[in-house]
């Protein structure tokens, strides 16, 4: 019982109970940050889906508005699914979103919505257009693979542009529809990108990045120093999937600028328990902002004894990696260091190989903003011969290598038997290059039985002149962890039984065997978000 009330997070926004997944429609209106989301409200397992409603003014401290949207029309009585807002030049909103029709066809049809009162700052009314569907799936495109519409962008012809995903065969796709008015459409020819064997595409994004790395762009925004962001939710291996490339807004066609790392075959957003994100120019402070939906991997059994299922992760600002020049950067938005209580510093603690130091904090390690930087004993790497060259995230942080894995254990308990270590481990090619990865190893976080036990991680860029470096929020049952300033992240959902409350503890590790590393950490206790409803009988 306890166990499960601590799992809850104090940070990061979850509906008060239920089920929850996708984000939907994100926008800033009037002052305040409006978040929708897929949501059962009925039961903790996903069913009945219509879209939760909560209003921020700084994206952390949210507040619980009534639902927006539910399933009460032919063209969305199985489900009010996902779907994204569009702020038009004269200040209107509109909203697309996908109607499931009904179980027994279930055709997978587009619909449009707006606010009843845009002058209403938390947009409380929601008026779904009595012309609807008014996209339905084209001949050719199976009728239950059709769905998640973009927000629009503008084209240079002066009409309105959206992209929704689907597949042909095992070849995921996204469409192209023009519109002038929003409620009528026309299906381009061919297709924005399409990737064999990749699947169905589900939650499709699409957006411009300054090249410079400078600055988040409105949708519509395209020309020299631009690139777009194409990403794809694979609907066959839960995971979001980005590359960078170029738009031809003339032909509406989007190419990767590297076609081995394209769409669903390279770049992942977040190599953890994350899926169907979505992101929005936030024209406040202009600023794109990236949510992402981090499901659980316990039992639906648990889900259901518990009462609640899946949190949203912290908002993070994204751009274009000008250094690498092949990647995004993610960090969590610069609001939540509004949270920051007391910070500790730990400066220059030697990590011999094998080492474990605790970090005593000063009270409890569940709410946590972690910083680490770990320079590491150049010398010795470069004597060494070739050293874990098929390294891929594959072992867990328990077995040795020459040059890793050395980091962090977060939510650890005194003894060690539970905890989840987030961290870098360096193997050396035949050929003498370094190839870095990060890495967080979920195959000890808990001592419950049915949960998922796993490592997670990729490769990440650590450029020359470089140290590693780590950024860890911890929310009690949730671990979002950022390498080199955002180019790899890494979202973990864990279920520790025994590092809970006060037990929790907080280490650093090397568990090289041949290289020092020397750490910096500072760590900032956070505070609670205190998310509740709106007092709508206060207005
Ligand atoms: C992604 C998804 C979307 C769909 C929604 C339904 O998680 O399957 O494709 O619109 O969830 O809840």
């Amino acid at each position: 019982e306890a166990m499960l009330a601590w799992q809850r997070t104090a940070y990061h926004f979850q509906p008060e109970k239920n089920w929850m997944n996708d984000p939907d429609g994100p926008l800033f209106h009037m002052g305040w940050y409006h978040l929708f989301y897929q949501y059962n409200p009925d039961s903790a397992i996903w069913g009945n889906i219509t879209w939760g409603h909560a209003v921020s003014t700084d994206l952390i401290h949210w507040l619980y508005l009534p639902l927006a949207m539910v399933p009460d029309s032919w063209f969305d009585i199985n489900g009010v699914w996902t779907g994204s807002a569009t702020i038009l030049p004269d200040g209107q909103i509109v909203i697309l979103y996908t109607g499931d029709t009904d179980t027994v066809d279930a055709v997978q049809v587009q619909n449009l919505a707006y606010p009843a009162n845009l002058s209403d700052p938390l947009l409380l009314d929601w008026v779904k257009y009595p012309g609807n569907p008014v996209i339905v799936p084209p001949p050719g495109i199976n009728s239950s693979e059709f769905r998640d519409p973009t927000t629009a962008w503008f084209g240079p012809d002066g009409t309105w542009r959206i992209t929704l995903g689907s597949k042909v065969n095992t070849t995921g796709i996204s469409l192209v529809y023009q519109t002038t008015n929003f409620t009528s459409y026309e299906l381009l020819d061919g297709v924005l990108h399409g990737v064999p064997g990749t699947g169905m595409w589900e939650c499709v994004d699409f957006y411009p990045v300054a090249i410079d790395g400078s600055t988040g762009l409105d949708t519509s925004v395209n020309g020299p120093g631009v690139k777009h962001v194409l990403k794809a939710s694979l609907d066959d291996n839960k995971h979001d999937y980005y590359a960078v490339g170029t738009y031809d807004a003339v032909n509406d066609r989007w190419t990767p600028d590297n076609p081995e790392e394209d769409v669903g075959i390279g770049l992942r957003v977040d190599y953890g328990r994350f899926y169907a994100s979505k992101s929005f120019y936030d024209q406040n402070k202009k600023r794109r902002i990236l949510w992402g939906w981090i499901a659980e991997t316990d039992s639906e059994d648990d889900d259901i004894e518990k009462g609640w299922a899946s949190v949203q992760t912290i908002p993070r600002t994204i751009v274009f990696d000008n250094k690498t020049g092949t990647n995004i950067l993610q960090w969590p938005v610069e609001e939540i260091e509004s949270l920051r209580l007391n910070k500790t510093e730990f400066q220059g603690i030697e990590l011999a190989p094998g080492s474990i130091v605790p970090l005593d904090i000063n009270g409890t390690a569940t709410q946590l903003d972690i910083t680490a930087e770990f320079e590491v004993d150049t010398e010795t790497i470069l004597d060494l011969d070739a050293t874990d060259v098929s390294y891929n995230c594959s072992g867990a942080a328990a077995e040795r290598g020459t040059l890793g894995p050395f980091g962090l254990l977060v939510l650890a308990n005194d003894a060690l038997d539970e905890l989840t270590p987030i961290y870098f481990y360096i193997a050396k090619a035949t050929d003498g290059t370094l190839k870095n990865f990060f890495c967080a190893d979920k195959t000890r976080s808990s001592m419950a039985t049915s949960v998922e036990r796993r490592v997670y991680g990729s490769e990440v860029p650590v450029l020359d002149g470089e140290n590693f470096s780590m950024r860890v929020l911890v929310d009690h049952s949730i671990v979002e962890s950022f390498a080199q300033g955002g180019r790899t992240v890494i979202t973990s959902r864990i279920y520790p039984t025994q590092a809970i409350y006060g037990a929790a503890r907080l280490f650093l590790f090397n568990n090289a065997t041949q290289v020092n590393v020397t750490a910096t950490v500072n760590v900032w206790q956070l505070n609670s978000a205190f998310i509740h409803p709106y007092p709508l009988d206060q207005i």
